[in-house]
């Protein structure tokens, strides 16, 4: 079975929401693919708009958090079923930026993977080493925990419909892009981890994402792997390289 793609633009605390309109508006023609399923994850003042603007469209939203929690003395936080009442279908878990300025941990990423699931939202799970870790050679170890933790308690009903973003820390807006065989070595060993952990046909299905300084130039050779179904992309998806990187094969 052929994985469709999926290729998710995370804006980061970029734009405000009317800049989020006018930068959906003028990306919209530019993302047609219909064999790619595409993802703006946006911030969260901008949600509830983004979802109005794509009505019609190819394209999905998703938030870039979540909390655990269906509600309560959280102050900021925002529950699953806020996020479903208005449209939203995808959430990243755990990015890289959130461990490591808001204090995200593999347990936290682990309960916020169950709520989603819990309220049918895909969830992005993000993962990735740190160079230090690429330089001691325990990169596949790492990737490896994180994944086992992520996925605890998690049935393989639910673990076939996740994406897993694998994301380097040192190829995040550094445009220092993982060569293809690197990208292609972790999601490679992801997939076996989720085949471990669950079967072999669970692990065909999961997709995988390649994320890190993702560009037009670098799409095409990374997507074609075996083992990478689509892209987690960060400053180029708010530009019109989108579409180019969202077409990567025409
Ligand atoms: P980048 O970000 O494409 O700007 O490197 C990717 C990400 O953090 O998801």
């Amino acid at each position: 079975m052929a994985r469709r793609k999926i290729i998710a633009g995370n804006w980061k605390m970029n734009k405000t929401p009317s800049e989020a309109i006018k930068l959906i508006e003028e990306l919209k023609p530019l993302v047609n693919n219909e064999e790619v399923d595409v993802v703006f994850c946006v911030p969260a003042v901008s949600l509830t708009k983004a979802v109005e603007a794509v009505e019609g469209s190819n394209i999905a939203i998703g938030a870039e958090n979540m909390f655990y929690e269906e509600s309560g003395a959280y102050t900021g936080e925002i529950a699953p079923n806020m996020l479903t009442d208005i449209g939203v279908k995808y959430v990243i878990i755990g990015h890289s930026e959130r461990r490591e300025y808001f204090a995200e941990t593999d347990e936290t990423v682990n309960k916020k993977v169950h709520k989603a699931f819990e309220h049918g939202i895909t969830p992005i799970i993000c993962c990735g080493e740190s160079l230090k870790q690429r330089e001691q050679g325990i990169t596949i170890d790492w990737i490896r925990q994180q994944i086992k933790i992520a996925f605890l308690n998690i049935n393989s009903d639910q673990a076939k419909k996740a994406v897993i973003a694998y994301e380097p820390i040192w190829a995040i807006g550094t445009g220092k892009v993982a060569t293809t065989e690197q990208a292609q070595e972790v999601c490679a060993a992801i997939r076996a981890c989720i085949a471990e952990l669950y079967d072999t046909k669970t692990a065909q299905e999961i997709r995988i994402q390649y994320g890190g300084s993702v560009s037009a130039s670098s799409a095409p050779d990374l997507f074609a792997q075996p083992d990478i179904d689509g892209g987690l992309v960060g400053g180029a998806s708010l530009k019109p390289d989108f579409g180019k990187i969202v077409n990567y094969n025409k």
